[in-house]
């Protein structure tokens, strides 16, 4: 059988970027926040954490939120969201928008913090902490764990000690989603954090599939892997 045509393909991807782009500008209008412009990690003051190992600013796409959400936490109303390597916050506040009662973020850039603080806003569901993912310290009761690729294995793997560490103390559910791009070179190292997170004895992996047809064409291009831990 033919394959779709090469130009179309690519004309179906770059039409797809655009709509990513727009709908995150759109998010930022709609909730008078500030969440579209990319930072490189030179660019930010890391008082704690390994900066060599962190990636660049790049707030996920709402689309992914919006679709994995209803697929790995049909009901959020008892759980905690958490995000790693949180930014300015455009994560934690699609989770609020979907009804997690609470979620926390932990970013090492000092300048993102203040944005996703200003975000926020005061009195909010919405926590951000300051500081490094690695010693994170987990909330208590069910979690949803967020990472929109935000470092290498040296540092996920640290991140995932301490999330077993947690879970063994305080036994809870908890559902990690990781993004990262289909197409992300190798020295990324997005397809060791993808081979860690499998090997993870204490994590076990779950279908996330979105549920309509335009959900899963708008996704295509992200490599999305989520895991559970503790009781199903
Ligand atoms: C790709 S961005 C994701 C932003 C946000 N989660 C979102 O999806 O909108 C990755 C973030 O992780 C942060 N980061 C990298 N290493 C970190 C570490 N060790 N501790 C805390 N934050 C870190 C970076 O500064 C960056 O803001």
């Amino acid at each position: 059988m033919r394959g779709i045509p090469g130009p179309l393909l690519r004309k179906a991807r770059h039409a797809r970027v655009l709509l990513h782009a727009r709908e995150s500008e759109a998010f930022d209008r709609r909730h008078g926040v500030d969440t579209v412009a990319a930072a490189q990690i030179a660019e930010l003051t890391v008082a704690e954490g390994d900066a060599g190992e962190g990636r660049m600013y790049v707030g996920s796409p709402p689309a992914v939120l919006r679709n994995c959400i209803p697929v790995l936490a049909p009901d959020p109303s008892g759980m905690t969201f958490v995000d790693m390597g949180s930014g300015k916050g455009r994560a934690l506040m699609l989770a609020a928008l979907a009804g997690f009662p609470r979620a926390v973020g932990v970013e090492f850039g000092e300048e993102l913090h203040e944005v996703a603080l200003r975000n926020v806003g005061l009195g909010s569901r919405i926590e951000c902490r300051l500081g490094d993912a690695t010693r994170f310290a987990y909330p208590d009761g069910p979690l949803m764990i967020f990472f929109n690729n935000p470092f290498r294995a040296p540092v996920l793997g640290a991140v995932l000690d301490g999330l077993e560490a947690s879970l063994a103390e305080r036994p809870r559910r908890a559902v990690l989603l990781y993004q990262s791009m289909k197409d992300a070179p190798p020295e990324s190292g997005t397809d060791e954090n993808l081979a860690m997170l499998d090997d993870r004895a204490f994590l076990r992996p779950v279908p996330v599939r979105p549920a309509g047809a335009w959900g899963r064409l708008m996704l295509r291009p992200f490599a999305l892997r989520a895991h559970e831990a503790g009781p199903a």
